[in-house]
């Protein structure tokens, strides 16, 4: 097997829109080991988000092969599909997704109360933790709409971390932040890369993080260049 946690192998999307087909991702390849920090970066439009997509398995290609742990996530069954995307992969998503009839607290402890793992009182107790870590612990019954864009960026990143992933997917965590609070989400991403070997890809145009990473992957026009 390979030591790769996540590849992609000639990974192609082309969108059918309005008659004419657009390829917005083009023979990308990429192989990212365990532990790895890697920013993809590139122009708005580059296919970025696409990619990220892809890569965690919530879009599927038009053609080409991603494999996380080895396995080829895109030949399984839908439901082994979106169990390892609950229990193996976190998603910070760059417009939040959040359910706004839900409170903070509420919004982070969804993903557990899919999996099961944890009895109820467990998984209370870890969503207020992550909640607090990422400093909204008198944020927990607010919901998103009494929340600042910042303040739901940091819900989405508790959200990600309750079933501990192996593998977090960022697509712009800092995007909407201010740079004390940008600060703040890298400090975070890096303790989870380091105390939890957490394998990390970030969709990014923050130079700090870009610093900090191990590896820069370049796209323009859906290539990698
Ligand atoms: N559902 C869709 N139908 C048609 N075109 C799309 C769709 N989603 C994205 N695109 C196009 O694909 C390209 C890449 O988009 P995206 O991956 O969101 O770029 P980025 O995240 O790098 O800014 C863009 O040109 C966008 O307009
Ligand atoms: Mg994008």
């Amino acid at each position: 097997m390979s030591s790769h946690i996540l590849e992609a192998k000639n990974l192609y999307k082309t969108y059918n829109h309005k008659l004419k087909k657009l390829t917005v991702l083009k023979d990308v390849k990429l192989s990212i080991k365990k532990n790895e920090v890697v920013c993809i970066m590139g122009p708005s439009g580059a296919g970025k988000s696409t990619l990220l997509h892809l890569l965690g398995g919530l879009d599927s290609p038009s053609r080409g092969d991603v494999f996380i742990g080895g396995e080829n996530i895109y030949k399984m069954r839908p439901d082994k599909l979106a169990a390892l995307r609950n229990v193996k992969i976190g998603f910070v998503f760059q417009f939040y997704h959040l359910f706004s009839e839900f409170n903070a607290l509420e919004n982070v402890l969804l993903p557990a109360v899919i999996n099961r793992d944890l009895t109820s009182r467990q998984a209370d107790k870890k969503a207020r933790e992550l909640l607090s870590v990422v400093g909204l612990a008198k944020r927990l019954n607010h919901n998103p709409s009494q929340l600042s864009g910042g303040e739901q960026q940091r819900v989405v990143i508790a959200r990600a971390l309750i079933n501990d992933p192996e593998i977090l997917f960022c697509d712009e965590p800092t995007g909407n932040l201010d740079s004390e609070t940008g600060g703040k989400i890298l400090d975070i991403l890096i303790r989870l890369n380091k105390e939890k070997d957490m394998t990390q890809v970030l969709v990014t145009h923050n130079k700090q993080i870009a610093q900090t990473c191990n590896r820069i992957i370049n796209i323009k026009d859906g290539e990698i260049i």
